[in-house]
């Protein structure tokens, strides 16, 4: 029979491009349990909602008696952590949540995973991995050189940032003190299929499409290291297969750009794809508005460890992994439709019985 993984937040963008990879690819079962906020879509699983291989959970991580359920229903050999809320402007706005489901949900989880990872007989125990998603904004904000390694010091800027730094904290806590069997993984800015409108790339695809203003913050020169979800994906199921327990892996696109470079970027993109659309050049929907606060200048990852230990690089490139994108949500404008609109949630109650 299939080993189980559990993976939470797998109906959210990366989530969800994990667990069509572990379905697609390979004999995993997969326990998907996630809440269904705002950012929770059960249409980003296409192919995979009714897969004999998929059970989906619809659980609050911080429901401590549903998580300790789970553990004791499903008997997973290992949990990925990806659960979260993710969007650091929402944070600034109204850090509650963050507080609650980053770090309450990460410490209920852990607690449950503890309990039953000490009734597992020996062998079982010791193949037991937990692995925590985190982020490269744990990191703090660099100047105009260096990379983030894992060996650099935490300081985090924002709630949604101070959040995961906290989580991460705990998961090493909880190696270091009771030997739970934990890797981390910090990744930098992913984009791709199915991702939230609220973020740069897609909300920018958007905008333009609707010849609404693209909104870039203070002067368009911080800088982020853009990585393809499927890339990031991938990494993180060799990760939960193949990393070393206790250990932190950074993971990263050697792409940095500023945010002024990723909009031109996709406005010429869609220049291109759109030939007649009454918007060309999209760039002059560019519009430069208050900053935010707090803003981090820069993020980039040195991903050499990832490569060394685990033989893992990412296979696109921006530009290539860019121009999926956007062909992506041209091609997609239903999804794109219903994840913004209050239709959404009627149709998945609909659909799923949810
Ligand atoms: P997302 O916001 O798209 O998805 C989060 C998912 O978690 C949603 O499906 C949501 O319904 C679910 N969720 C939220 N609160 C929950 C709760 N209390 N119980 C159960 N489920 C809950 O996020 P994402 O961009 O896919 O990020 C996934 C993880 O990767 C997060 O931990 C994030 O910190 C981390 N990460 C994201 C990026 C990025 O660029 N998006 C980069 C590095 C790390
Ligand atoms: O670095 C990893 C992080 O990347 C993840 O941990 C977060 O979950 C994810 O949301 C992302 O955080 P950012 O804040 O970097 O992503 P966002 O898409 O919100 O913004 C990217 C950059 O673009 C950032 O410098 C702010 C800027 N921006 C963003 C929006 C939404 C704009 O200029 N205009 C905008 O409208």
């Amino acid at each position: 029979m299939s080993k189980t993984v559990f993976v939470t937040g797998g109906a959210g963008f990366i989530g969800s491009a994990v667990v069509r990879q572990l379905i697609a690819e390979t004999d995993w079962r997969v326990v998907n349990i996630d809440k269904l906020t705002y950012a929770g879509n059960l249409d980003s699983l296409p192919g995979v909602m009714g897969h004999p291989r998929h059970v989906f959970e619809q659980v609050d991580i911080c429901d401590a008696k549903e998580v300790a359920r789970l553990f004791r229903d499903y008997q997973p050999a290992a949990i990925m952590h990806l659960a979260a809320e993710s969007h650091v402007d929402r944070s600034i706005d109204g850090p509650a949540a963050f507080i609650e489901t980053n770090i309450i949900g990460t410490y209920t989880l852990l607690e449950a995973a503890r309990n039953y990872w000490n009734g597992l007989p020996g062998p079982a125990k010791e193949a037991f991995r937990f692995h925590h998603v985190s982020t490269d904004e744990v990191y703090g904000t660099l100047g105009d050189t260096g990379l983030f390694t894992e060996e650099t010091p935490y300081a985090p800027n924002s709630p949604y940032s101070a959040s995961k730094a906290s989580s991460d904290h705990l998961v090493r806590a909880w190696h270091h003190t009771y030997g739970l069997p934990v890797v981390t993984t910090n990744c930098s800015n992913n984009y791709g299929p199915f991702q939230f409108p609220e973020k740069l790339i897609p909300l920018v695809i958007l905008n333009a499409l609707a010849g609404k203003p693209l909104p870039i913050y203070g002067k368009g020169d911080n800088v982020r290291d853009w990585l393809y979800v499927e890339d990031h994906a991938q990494a993180l199921r060799l990760v939960m297969e193949q990393g070393r327990v206790g250990e932190v892996y950074n993971i990263g696109g050697h792409n940095e750009r500023t945010n002024l470079e990723v909009v031109q970027a996709i406005c010429a993109i869609l220049d291109e794809l759109v030939p007649d659309s009454a918007h060309r050049p999209h760039a002059q929907l560019i519009t430069y508005v208050k900053d935010r606060p707090g803003h981090d200048q820069r993020y980039a990852i040195d991903a050499d460890k990832i490569d060394r230990d685990l033989g893992w690089k990412p296979q696109e490139t921006f530009e290539s992994g860019l121009r999926k994108t956007v062909e992506w949500n041209l091609a997609n404008q239903a999804w794109v439709h219903n994840v913004t609109s209050g239709a959404y949630r009627e149709w998945v109650s609909k659909q799923y019985g949810t």
